[in-house]
């Protein structure tokens, strides 16, 4: 949801802003804009309802130049998505431009009172608000604040000021269009990234933009503000000072964030699952101790022994890794687990007694309800621990320690391999916590044998694209899915119906295959298939009694089966074979012909695959 991009430097600033917001453009957005300052101090703004192809033909039309400019793709929040409420926004009589990620809470408060001081709003956002905020603080620091030579103290002072009266959270980025040469960045809860050129500087608010343009990027921390020029950065905490900042190397290559012979990055991300699960098991199998292990836990031997129970804590895909972990921890590790959807878990009081510790799983390591549920459940003094895919994300900062999915870039908004690294990184703490209490050496290593198994097992899985898309069209049609399965394979039957529900924008349901008798077996006809996800296990004969009782109801039934399962073939209209594993892995497995499910039927139908309506894949506002 929204995206920042800036520059200062040598070169022009408008072709880095663009290939910048295109590179954001998975994020979700509705409109997007650019600020540039030329040399003669003229601020040039061009922005639009709609896409970053829209904003580049008009900036074919109307070039923005300039060797310094900020720019934004805004998700509606605060008024629609109309050009006038397109982003940047300007202060003043146009003394500031801004560009802003999050939300304002007090933004209608300030609205009046700047009314009040005689400023006039272009737009409905909560931007205009902070832009002209910014400048009655420049006034307010004197007629020529933002010209004074001293290093830009008045300057950082008038924006902190400012800042200082947001109620919210807010990644922003600036600049004064009497002060050319500095742009002024900030974040409080919503990430942002320098990116360190060679007399130029970069920002955005995630790495992909600076992907090919540097090596070097420095991730702002909490209340900390960036005085950005050219050739220099300084960084000012909100109640330090100014701070020393650390330059990291960035770990994304170009071919990550491109889509290869891929028409799509959500068929890239399907197909790149072997591969992504065989990083996040790189360096943490520990097969002499037949465990696992994982670096940055940042809790002693005696404490995680002491952990008598877990609160996992996620949204939307990341929600259903949490189920799938769920049942995991509960056969390997023999620990009681509850999971909450973070936007419940924020406003419940929930009495955890004995040693919880507390998972957040996120692929952005953005999500606002994630980021507040964890932050509450450190308010009260529980460890938590982030399960995160974005590197240097709020989230896999602000836990006590974490885990890294390592899955790269995902940019499909539709979630695919970040879940499969989810589960396998569960399963791998399954592991981990089954084997400090009852679980025996050899017990760990047949669990180990069979992780070691699971990236040939995903490519097996693969194998079904053909069979898959032939069954996508004899169904693409259908206006509703069930998905169906039973134990570990329920979660799985929940991800099966949210890929198809986000991407093809067809209604589907998913159940635990039992209690579909209690309701969704009303909803049975020639018209309506259900998927069952029936792989062998001591569950397979009861999935099959409930496949049988949609059969007789004249219901379509597609079944994803283990391979050679002669029985489900004899009874289904249509199966999908996947290769055989066991119970706890099986939704790794199991999950892969139902996203190509949901992709092919999305294609056929004519939906933007990588980029649904509606919807953001990082959602930073409650
Ligand atoms: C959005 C995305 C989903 C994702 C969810 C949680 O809704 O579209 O794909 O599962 O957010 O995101 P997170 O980054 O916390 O995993």
């Amino acid at each position: 949801m929204c995206g920042i991009v800036g520059y200062v430097g040598g070169g022009q600033a408008a072709e880095f802003l663009v290939d910048g917001l295109y590179r954001l453009e998975y994020r979700g957005y509705d409109s997007a804009g650019v600020a540039t300052l030329d040399g003669h101090g003229v601020l040039h703004l061009v922005k639009t309802a709609g896409r970053v192809d829209r904003l580049q033909a008009r900036l074919e039309r109307a070039p923005a130049p300039g060797a310094m400019g900020i720019g934004h793709t805004r998700w509606a929040t605060h008024g629609a998505a109309t050009d006038a409420n397109a982003p940047p926004h300007l202060g003043g009589d146009g003394s500031v431009a801004v560009v802003h990620n999050g939300v304002i809470e007090n933004h209608a408060a300030l609205r009046q009172r700047l009314l009040a001081d005689g400023y006039r709003f272009l737009s409905e956002t909560d931007t205009e608000v902070i832009a002209h905020l910014v400048d009655h603080c420049l006034k307010g620091a004197g007629p020529d604040a933002d010209l004074a030579a001293d290093g830009y103290e008045a300057l950082v002072a008038a924006v902190a000021e400012a800042l200082a009266q947001l109620r919210g959270t807010f990644g922003v980025a600036m600049m004064f269009r009497r002060r050319p040469g500095v742009l002024i960045a900030a974040r409080r809860g919503s990430p942002l990234i320098v990116g360190v050129g060679r007399g130029e500087h970069f920002l955005a608010s995630d790495a992909s933009p600076l992907v090919g343009r540097t090596g070097r990027i420095v991730y702002l921390g909490e209340h900390e503000l960036a005085v950005v020029t050219p050739g220099d950065l300084r960084v000012v905490h909100r109640d330090q000072g100014r701070v020393r900042h650390r330059v990291e190397q960035l770990e994304i290559d170009s071919g990550q964030v491109e889509l290869g012979p891929f028409d799509h990055y959500m068929l890239k991300e399907i197909f790149e699952q072997p591969e992504t699960i065989r990083a996040v098991m790189a360096g943490r199998i520990d097969h002499d101790a037949a465990t696992a292990k994982f670096g940055g836990l940042n809790l002693a031997p005696h404490e995680l022994r002491a952990v008598d129970r877990f609160l996992m804590t996620a949204c939307g895909t990341s929600w259903h890794a949490a189920l799938v972990g769920e049942y995991q921890m509960e056969a390997l590790a023999r620990i009681p687990v509850e999971v909450e959807y973070a936007s419940e878990l924020r406003y419940r009081n929930p009495p955890l007694c004995g040693h919880p510790l507390v998972f957040a799983i996120t692929q952005s390591g953005e999500t606002a309800d994630t980021l507040a549920a964890l932050r509450e459940m450190k308010r009260k003094g529980y460890c938590t621990l982030g399960l995160c895919n974005v590197v240097g994300s709020t989230i896999a900062q602000e836990s006590d320690g974490g885990i890294y999915l390592r899955a790269g870039p995902e940019i499909g908004v539709a979630s695919t391999k970040a879940f499969t690294s989810q589960c396998t990184v569960l399963a791998m703490l399954a592991l981990y916590f089954g084997r400090l209490r009852h679980l025996s050496f050899d017990a760990g290593l047949r669990v180990i044998e069979q992780l070691e198994q699971l990236p040939e097992m995903v490519a097996g899985a693969l194998e079904t694209n053909d069979a898959v898309r032939r069954i996508a069209e004899k169904y693409a049609g259908c206006d509703n899915f069930l998905y169906l399965g039973r134990q570990f394979n329920f979660p799985t039957a929940l991800e099966g119906a949210l890929k198809m529900k986000e991407i093809s924008y067809i209604h589907a349901e998913g159940y635990p295959a039992a209690e579909m008798k209690h309701g969704p077996l009303a909803l049975v006809d020639a018209n309506t298939p259900s998927v069952f996800i029936m792989p062998q296990g001591p569950v397979y004969d009861k999935v099959t009694a409930n496949l049988q009782e949609v059969k007789a109801r004249g219901g379509p039934v597609i079944a994803v089966v283990g391979r050679g399962d002669t029985e489900a073939a004899s009874l289904a209209d249509d199966v999908v074979e996947v290769p055989n594993v066991d119970d706890f892995l099986q939704p790794i497995v199991s999950v892969v012909p139902l996203q190509l499910l949901g992709y092919h039927v999305a294609l056929l139908r004519g939906c933007d695959v990588d980029k649904p309506r509606n919807l953001a894949k990082s959602v930073t506002v409650e």
